[in-house]
């Protein structure tokens, strides 16, 4: 009986199925890599929107808090915080998140807590503005909860 899968054959879909994986892989990551541009509104990078990550990484938010899905998962999605408790409003929603951050820790029994940062209303609003820039991304509705 003859051998019918030959070493050929093998090498064949070795080499064609590692081509075509490979395209594949260029291609999407081709993909990607034009589509980011679009959806990150680059154009709205202002300078307080870049202190504001700046405080956020100073002040370690993502140690409790996530951000699109990224970080710790002891504290809310902070994402998409600007259009639930700012109704996508910015004076509505800066007045609410100086009001949160200056009220922390609530003490509140039962609750998880939040420490006090001590940020000036200058840090506060441009960390306000680095939410609201941040939730603007378009992430095909990632995360796929509401609080995260
Ligand atoms: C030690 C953990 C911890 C850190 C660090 C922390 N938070 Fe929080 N944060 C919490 C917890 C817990 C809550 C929820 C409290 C509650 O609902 O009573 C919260 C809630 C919030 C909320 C309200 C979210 C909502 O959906 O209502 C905002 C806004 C917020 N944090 C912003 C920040 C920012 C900005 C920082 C960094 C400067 C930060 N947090 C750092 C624990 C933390």
């Amino acid at each position: 009986m003859s051998e019918r899968f030959t070493k050929g054959m093998a090498r064949n879909i070795y080499y064609g199925g590692g081509m075509f994986f490979m395209l594949l892989f260029i291609g999407l990551t081709v993909d990607t890599v034009t589509a980011i541009p679009e959806r990150e509104n680059r154009d709205q990078l202002t300078a307080e929107v870049a202190h504001g990550k700046e405080l956020w990484e100073q002040n370690n938010c993502v140690g409790c808090h996530s951000l699109m899905g990224e970080g710790a998962y002891f504290a809310p999605e902070l994402g998409n915080v600007f259009q639930r408790r700012g109704m996508d409003n910015e004076a509505a929603f800066k007045a609410y998140f100086g009001a949160w951050m200056k009220a922390m820790p609530t003490g509140v029994e039962g609750r998880r807590q939040m420490p006090q940062f001590h940020l000036s209303d200058e840090e506060l609003n441009a960390m306000a503005e680095f939410l609201i820039w941040s939730s603007r991304i378009d992430t095909n509705g990632w995360p796929p909860n509401k609080e995260g």
